[in-house]
């Protein structure tokens, strides 16, 4: 907190979003770039129900009208929700003829596990002679298109509802574009014995707050503009997950989103900062930076980073 009351900048917080929106200077910063909770079932968002992260995104994505510099953006970068449980979805039969029937029964697994205490899902399966996946699906029933002990899943599309509450807010969509990771093979169990893809996109949509936005054009050298400054889509590979953070920004994505939209100097926020990779890439391009984040693990990782980003941002300049 400094001597105005409000949170001084090049900081890391602990807190709910929300609550630590408010105590934010009034129209001071220029561009608030970050990825939420995507409601997929990460360790972070295990106690959220749909209509609690709706609310939880609404009424950040509010909160921000107050706190943006006019001219300045919102930037959030999200994904569709591939295997959103729905109970009142008719069940889809999945009879798929090409796949042979797994006679294995739950009790038989149970039996084969009491029998073999020792034995995980692998060493289960070469015994009982079936993949590992069955295992898996007779122990947690996590069969994710729903099986028959759990609900059809289907798809849910976010970006429109994040459209809808932000211009609720007052905000206007200035651009959108599409992030490329890698395919993520290892999440894409739901898309096995089914005709859907595999998750390799997500969305990045920027919102602008009206007021003067100065379009510098020379934020970006030609070979800059060439490859991604006037391009829809961003090819960029995911950080694969590690034990540092489940869902880490490459570091290439907030830079692109901080050179395009901000000057030296100006303030970048991320509410939903995780391992601090926003604060980075506003370090970096010799900005300041905000950082929240509701879980201390994140706040004690992003706060590291950030000072080590600084200490090495300062050699640089002696
Ligand atoms: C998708 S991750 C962000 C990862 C980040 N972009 C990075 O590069 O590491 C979402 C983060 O939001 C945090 N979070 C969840 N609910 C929150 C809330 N109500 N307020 C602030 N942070 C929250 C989680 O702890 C998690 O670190």
């Amino acid at each position: 907190m400094s001597a105005s009351g409000y949170l001084a900048p090049n900081q890391i917080y602990q807190g709910d979003a929300r609550a630590l929106l408010a105590q934010l200077r009034p129209e001071s910063v220029s561009l608030s770039f970050w990825s939420p909770p995507y409601f997929v079932g990460k360790s972070y968002e295990t106690e959220l129900d749909f209509p609690t992260w709706s609310e939880l995104l609404r009424q950040t994505i509010d909160g921000h009208f107050v706190v943006i510099a006019p001219g300045g953006f919102l930037a959030v970068n999200i994904a569709d929700i591939l295997a959103f449980e729905d109970p009142d979805m008719p069940r889809i039969q999945a009879d798929n003829v090409s796949a042979k029937k797994v006679k294995i029964t739950r009790e038989q697994v149970l039996a084969a596990q009491q029998a073999n205490p020792g034995f995980d899902k692998y060493r289960l399966a070469a015994l009982l002679g079936c993949s590992e996946q069955t295992i898996d699906r007779r122990l947690k029933n996590n069969n994710v298109r729903g099986g028959k002990y759990t609900p059809q899943t289907r798809v849910q599309l976010t970006a429109g509802l994040v459209e809808q509450w932000a211009s609720e807010a007052g905000f206007y969509l200035y651009d959108r574009r599409i992030w490329v990771k890698d395919p993520c093979w290892e999440n894409s169990r739901w898309h096995s014995l089914s005709y859907r893809a595999v998750d390799e996109f997500e969305h990045i949509l920027i919102f602008w707050k009206p007021g003067i936005t100065v379009v510098n054009r020379e934020r970006l050298d030609a070979g800059e503009w060439a490859e991604w400054g006037s391009r829809a889509v961003w090819n960029i590979p995911s950080v694969r997950s590690n034990s540092d953070h489940e869902s880490q920004f490459p570091l290439e994505l907030p830079r692109r989103m901080v050179k395009l939209l901000t000057e030296a100097d100006d303030l970048v926020l991320d509410c939903f900062v995780g391992s601090g990779t926003t604060a980075l890439a506003a370090i970096e391009q010799g900005r300041q930076f905000l950082g929240f984040d509701l879980s201390p693990n994140s706040v004690k990782l992003a706060t590291r980073r950030t000072a080590e980003a600084f200490a090495a941002s300062q050699l640089l300049l002696l």
